[in-house]
């Protein structure tokens, strides 16, 4: 991963191949932002006019290369857009955090293959820093495992390094604050590329067994106490909703438990992740079209060990428990069946109409785990509905709670860390769409509201009395597109951020 330093060198010295400014998008044009004024005046004031007739207008995610100006040591200038001009009226506050992620995160894209660029980009403070530190190591992010026709060390599509070296200009590499912003930084962005790499690791390379080995040797390297239930176990311990969408794989299912605990603990977390390894649809099989992209469907527990891993990396005052439901959901003569009945872990039944509604069945079994412990409460991280795709799109996640004030501080911290993501309700009136005949609950109900109806079934296996929210990260999880400021092609590594920002609020006593 890029190398992130604090300089407090002068732009005109520094030994890189680019130096980064911001460019905001004025009401007279573009106009190079607050980070860049050496550049600016060895440009002798023309900066923003020549921006200007080379096309820049400020625009997020534009980036416009031009030559740095003469006795610079760096050769090269990356101008990035940063977006509408903060109001100078608006008490004194700069570029919001996530429009300098966004930038910091184009601008280490554009520099792909370069060894150092140096970012004058706008810093207030502390959280400034941060922003530009996550942006860039985020951004900079590219996966190529598999590429085996690129040179050794090309490490992105087009056959170049990803970025090696960021120097923020602008941050004060004595300050505790800055420091400190950039540890959690490195962190989180390590942790959530972690993640991004298992979402694009292939399903023939990442089973359930896999996941939960990799999970087990990361655990061991952060002090993380873990637990890994085989089949075996499994079965023994009654988890049914886990064997049932597991048992049609060849590569058997996998429930692990990640115990981060801290001595200055006063409140305990659970994460819960939705892990289908690979979601063929199983017996309901999907159609062709609707299987290419489903190595993503892992994507909420990868979040929730990254999660877990980057609070242990952090020191968080919190525990945190994170369980990864691991299965593969394939048809085979062992495959479940439409109209089988599973008992669950809770002891519930539960009637299989649609074996493609697979996540529930194994996100019951984990959050019933998990309510065992009595956590002050539950966040499950799943890609679980087409529904949710096709009411919020592919960049917003949605959010259902049994508590509308948890609810709330989800989307706050969603928010605060630049997740986009929406409150969805619960309406009780699609509960009775899952009435079974035969068993307690169906796996399914009215397809009208879909995204609704699989949060009503998981609040089933939920713990009395347990606070509780449900990330539907179907949309954002993983890139089909073209990748956009710090979000990539692929795994994005959604809700990660807001996983650790709620830890976080937790550790601290602002949050229940
Ligand atoms: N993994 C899918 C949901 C999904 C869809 C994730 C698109 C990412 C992108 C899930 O297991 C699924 O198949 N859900 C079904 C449920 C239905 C059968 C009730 C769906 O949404 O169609
Ligand atoms: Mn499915
Ligand atoms: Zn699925």
């Amino acid at each position: 991963m890029t190398a992130l330093t604090l300089s407090t060198a002068a732009a005109s010295g520094l030994r890189a191949d680019a130096i980064v400014i911001g460019v905001a998008k004025g009401a007279k044009g573009p106009v190079v932002a607050p980070g860049a004024e050496a550049v600016a005046k060895a440009y002798d004031g023309s900066l923003a006019g020549v921006l200007e007739t080379l096309g820049a207008s400020g625009a997020e995610g534009e980036v416009t290369k031009l030559p740095a100006p003469s006795g610079f040591k760096a050769p090269l200038v990356v101008a990035v857009g940063l977006g509408p001009e903060p109001g100078k009226d608006a008490d004194g506050a700069g570029f919001d955090a996530e429009a300098l992620r966004k930038a910091a995160g184009a601008a280490a894209r554009a520099l792909t293959g370069a060894k150092k660029a140096a970012f004058a980009l706008p810093v207030e403070d502390a959280s400034d820093v941060a922003a530009i530190g996550e942006g860039v190591l985020l951004g900079a992010y590219s996966f190529d495992t598999y590429k085996e026709a690129a040179p050794k060390t090309a490490r992105s599509g087009n056959g170049k390094a990803p970025l090696a070296e960021a120097a923020l200009l602008g941050a004060k590499p004595r300050d505790k604050e800055h420091k400190a912003a950039v540890e959690r930084a490195t962190a989180v962005a390590e942790e959530l590329n972690r993640a991004r790499d298992l979402i694009n690791t292939p399903p023939n390379d990442l089973d359930p067994a896999a996941f939960a080995a990799i999970a087990q040797a990361a655990a061991k390297e952060h002090g993380i106490k873990v637990q890994v239930l085989d089949e075996k176990a499994l079965e023994k311990g009654g988890y049914g909703g886990i064997l049932g969408v597991g048992v049609g794989s060849a590569s058997g299912p996998r429930l692990v438990k990640l115990s981060y605990t801290s001595s200055k603990a006063k409140k305990h977390l659970a994460f819960v992740g939705k892990g289908i390894t690979y979601d063929s649809g199983g017996i309901s099989l999907k159609p062709a079209g609707h299987n290419e992209t489903m190595k993503c469907d892992m994507s909420g527990a990868a979040a929730v060990f990254a999660a877990v891993v980057a609070a242990a990396r952090l020191g968080l005052e919190v525990n945190v428990t994170g369980w990864l439901a691991l299965a593969e959901n394939m048809p085979s003569g062992s495959a479940t069946r439409p109209g089988d009945v599973l008992r669950m872990f809770s002891g519930k039944t539960v009637e299989v109409l649609n074996t493609d509604a697979e996540g529930r069945l194994v996100l019951a079994d984990a959050l019933w785990a998990a309510s065992q412990e009595k956590p002050d409460a539950i966040v499950d991280v799943a890609t679980l509905t087409g529904a949710m795709v096709l009411a919020l799109g592919s960049r917003t996640f949605g959010i259902m709670a049994n508590d509308d004030a948890f609810r709330s501080a989800v989307q706050e911290a969603a928010e605060e860390v630049g997740e986009p993501a929406w409150p969805m309700p619960l309406p009780e009136h699609l509960r009775k769409g899952m009435d079974s005949p035969t068993a307690d609950i169906a796996n399914m109900g009215e397809r009208m509201g879909g995204g609704l109806v699989a949060g009503l079934f998981l609040r089933e296996f939920v713990g009395e009395g347990i606070t509780w929210a449900h990330l539907d990260i179907a949309g954002p999880a993983f890139n089909e597109g073209g990748p956009f400021g710090y979000t990539p092609k692929g795994g994005t590594g959604t809700a990660v951020r807001t996983l650790v920002r709620l830890a976080e609020l937790t550790a601290s006593g602002d949050l229940g």
